[in-house]
């Protein structure tokens, strides 16, 4: 065998023999495949919906990117507190909104959304708690009534009752909600 493989090998099997734990590559892809998975299985019934689709954090704008495809004729309005997006996923001038999110998605509130997604988790479990004093109220305010709300973090809110995942998707790795 390759030295290179013979590596590779020995450290697939560490790997496997890992019961609890797993690299950050691979809990980065679970976290951006949940993500995919989520959007994708929600597609049908937020067409039905009337209201703006929002994209909390655009980050790069691969997760912008894919909302566009799917919902190819819905206003889909980007936040972040800064622009990093790779050229042609970003949005247009008057759908983004630079920002703290937490000030200006507080003007959004009343809007109708149909969907909005937030990818704004940092792995860090103090400023996720910080983070977490105010997404959950800002996404039920967003909303529609019937609106769908896709987080990496978990939203207690009372008007934002959680659904069950896709299969593919691990309890806890992502959540989803429907706005009461
Ligand atoms: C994980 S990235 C989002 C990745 C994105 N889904 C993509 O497809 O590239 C999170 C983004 O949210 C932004 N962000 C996180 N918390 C924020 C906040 N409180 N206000 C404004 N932007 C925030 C960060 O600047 C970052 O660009």
């Amino acid at each position: 065998m390759w030295p290179v493989l013979g590596r590779l090998g020995k450290r697939h099997q560490n790997a496997k023999d890992k019961t609890d734990t797993m690299s950050r590559l691979d809990s980065f892809i679970r976290r951006l495949s949940a993500q995919r998975d989520i959007l994708n299985a929600v597609a049908d019934d937020v067409r039905t919906l009337d209201g703006p689709v929002l994209e909390l954090g655009l980050g790069n704008g691969r997760t912008f990117d894919h909302l566009r495809e799917l919902f190819t004729d819905r206003r889909i309005i980007a936040f972040d507190r800064a622009v990093n997006a790779y050229g042609p996923s970003m949005p247009a001038a008057d759908d983004l909104v630079l920002g703290e999110i937490k000030d200006t998605a507080s003007e959004f509130i009343g809007t109708g959304a149909s969907l909005a997604h937030a990818d704004i988790g940092t792995g860090y479990e103090d400023k996720d708690a910080v983070t977490l004093t105010w997404l959950p109220q800002t996404m039920a305010g967003v909303l529609a009534s019937g609106g769908f709300a896709v987080s990496g973090l978990p939203l207690e809110h009372p008007d934002l009752q959680a659904l069950p995942l896709p299969d593919s998707v691990k309890e806890g790795r992502y959540f989803i909600y429907r706005r009461k």
